[in-house]
């Protein structure tokens, strides 16, 4: 069974393409086949990463129907049994994608012939990355211990199922509106809480109110804790659980934590993955936990019933940390 993995985000440069390439080598040293997908339209950079040169097509010649095929485009790498779909580095300005283009990839990433499918999305929360990022109960979001980036991630988690509760009922329905209306509600310092929304729809109708919970029991993505240095990470990240609780009544699962590490950043200007460059680092050591836990339990199936930061606090015990930092 093929499993498509998004890796998102809500605030850009927090790590997530160097893990989609580390992460991609990890699967694949584990026997996995893997497809590696630059989905970061107008700003791809995968293929440094990985050490490739851009000059393979890639998906914006899928947009602009010059390739018939995603499969077609598929590129080898320096790891054996892991591809690499390149983005639209050949094609300047592509991130406006057309929405049947984006029906199509959708479409085609799901039957690519893989254990693993990992999209590496641009930042931010634009429709298309929402709806690329949707197209898995499994995807990943990646954050760092800083209050925007916790603010950010928790943002794109918001939109993301508002998104999945609009796209649940018909345009011009009166549930589509209730959704809308409180996407676009600017009350300031205070946030309703999706509950609300949700209570809404089932006045409307009750079927509907089913419907819509039914969308959202599906939607459990799994955070990445990066760039970690020190004991109050967990406290950040114990937060973003604590509002995402509180006003998505929804629960996340931290699958990852990944210590803050010089080899992993010079390696992308070394045009080589950490992985690959430097298996022994702390960064490569925590990918392979990552890994090892997403083979394990590919998609997130049962709602995880965390208390505070256990989860988050027993991967970072892989870690000497103190307050001030990561010492070795
Ligand atoms: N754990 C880490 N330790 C040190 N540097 C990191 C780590 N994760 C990412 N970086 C560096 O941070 C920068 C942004 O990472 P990148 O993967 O491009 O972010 P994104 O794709 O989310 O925009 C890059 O220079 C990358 O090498
Ligand atoms: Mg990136």
């Amino acid at each position: 069974m093929q499993h498509l993995i998004p890796i998102a985000s809500g605030k850009g440069g927090v790590g997530k393409t160097l893990l989609a390439a580390n992460l991609g080598i990890a699967l694949a040293q584990q026997k996995k086949t893997v497809v590696l997908v630059d989905l970061d339209l107008g700003g791809s950079n995968l293929h440094t990463v990985l050490g490739i040169r851009n000059r393979h097509a890639g998906i914006g010649h899928f947009i602009y129907k010059q390739a018939e095929s995603l499969e077609q485009l598929l590129v080898e790498t320096a790891q054996s049994q892991l591809y690499f779909i390149p983005g639209d580095g050949l094609f300047s300005g592509t991130a406006n994608l057309p929405y049947y283009r984006k029906l199509a990839i959708i479409k085609q990433l799901q039957e690519l012939p893989a254990d693993f499918v990992l999209l590496d999305l641009g930042s931010g929360t634009a429709y298309n990355t929402i709806d690329l990022f949707l197209t898995s109960p499994a995807g990943l979001i990646v954050t760092t211990p800083d209050t925007t980036a916790i603010l950010n991630a928790y943002s794109f988690l918001k939109s993301s199922m508002l998104r999945l509760l609009q796209r649940s009922f018909p345009a011009r329905s009166e549930e589509r509106r209730i959704v809308l209306d409180f996407l676009h509600q600017k009350v300031e310092g205070e946030e309703r809480d999706i509950g609300t929304v949700l209570e809404s729809i089932r006045t409307v109708d009750r079927e509907s109110g089913d419907t819509a919970d039914a969308a959202l029991e599906t939607f459990r993505p799994r955070v990445v804790m990066n760039m970690g240095r020190s004991a109050q990470d967990i406290r950040l990240g114990g937060r973003l659980r604590h509002v995402v609780r509180n006003n998505l009544n929804s629960d996340v699962e931290f699958i990852a934590y990944l210590p803050q590490d010089d080899l992993a950043s010079r390696s992308p200007l070394e045009r080589s993955p950490t992985l690959l460059r430097y298996p022994d680092s702390a960064y490569a050591q925590a990918v392979h936990t990552c890994a090892a836990r997403i083979i394990h339990d590919p998609s997130p199936g049962m709602p995880p019933l965390y208390n505070d930061d256990e989860d988050l606090r027993e991967l970072a015990q892989q870690f000497p940390l103190d307050r001030d930092g990561i010492t070795r």
